[in-house]
């Protein structure tokens, strides 16, 4: 498993990128980093669930912790107040601590709200990602913004909150729709036009497969992403300097998502 680390002093954490290997490192990583008092509150996508929700909950029976679980409903649709109040409620019904974990199994969108959710309860409780989509991998899970939409922006409401692992595994690609992971590649050709030639020279040769699940070509360009951006993150973690340039992009994409609602166009 490739290890990539977001350098930000106390609040560093390590990005791993596996293949098919998650039902293993998922409990190694939770007994590392739940406190010995404290449980994990899972919260997964909906469709994420429906396709691997037994391979998780066996793999959470490894993990020493009490676990609760909620869905959550897939995509941005999630990135709302309601669904942001029902997370609050569910956390507080369970009398959440801070020695708990949040843990955010799905895309981008779920861990924007499940990461908001815990930079917001009792003032800050960590939290720890299964990235699940391939833009979730290269964007949302590196860097810690975490947010929700409001009818008149996107992502208007939320915090820099950094997880204290991400698990990123190629294994859940396989199972998105074309359309997802098109949505993923998007990013990473933003990053391959910012980045360097080596990155755009993987895209190329990638691209000139004809097969969008290359597992080599897909690993390289997932890893050389978070690579990228991590670095980026490390430099400027509040986007006030060099991270803006990640926004490429953004402005136009953000007002055509607002102006047909959110979730009907992808990244
Ligand atoms: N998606 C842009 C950033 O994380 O800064």
């Amino acid at each position: 498993m490739a290890n990539i680390s977001v350098k930000l002093g106390n609040r560093s954490y390590s990005i791993g990128i596996a293949s098919q290997t998650w039902e293993g490192k998922l409990p190694l990583l939770l007994n590392k980093h739940t406190n010995i008092h404290g449980r994990t509150f899972v919260f997964y996508d909906a469709q994420l669930f429906a396709l691997y929700g037994s391979r998780f909950r066996t793999a959470m029976k490894r993990n020493s912790s009490k676990t609760f679980e909620l869905t959550l409903p897939p995509g941005d649709r999630s990135k709302s107040f309601s669904q942001l109040s029902r997370v609050y409620s569910f956390l507080l019904e369970h009398k959440v601590s801070r020695a708990d974990l949040l843990l955010a199994c799905g895309g981008g969108a779920t861990s924007d709200l499940v990461g908001f959710a815990a930079a917001t309860i009792l003032r800050g409780v960590r939290w720890g990602i299964v990235s699940t989509t391939l833009l979730g991998m290269v964007d949302a899970a590196v860097g810690g913004k975490t947010g929700i939409n409001h009818q008149l922006g996107k992502n208007l409401i939320g915090a820099f909150w950094q997880p204290s692992f991400v698990l990123c595994d190629t294994d859940f690609i396989y199972t998105l729709p074309k359309r997802q992971i098109i949505a993923g590649l998007g990013e990473i050709v933003k990053y391959a036009g910012l980045a360097d030639n080596a990155m755009l020279d993987t895209l190329e040769k990638y691209l000139s497969t004809g097969d969008l699940l290359h597992q080599r070509y897909l690993v390289k360009l997932i890893r050389l992403s978070i690579q990228y951006k991590a670095a980026i993150v490390s430099r400027d973690e509040c986007d006030s300097g060099i991270r803006t340039i990640l926004n490429l992009g953004h402005t136009f994409g953000h007002a055509i998502e607002k102006s047909l609602g959110y979730g009907r166009l992808l990244h």
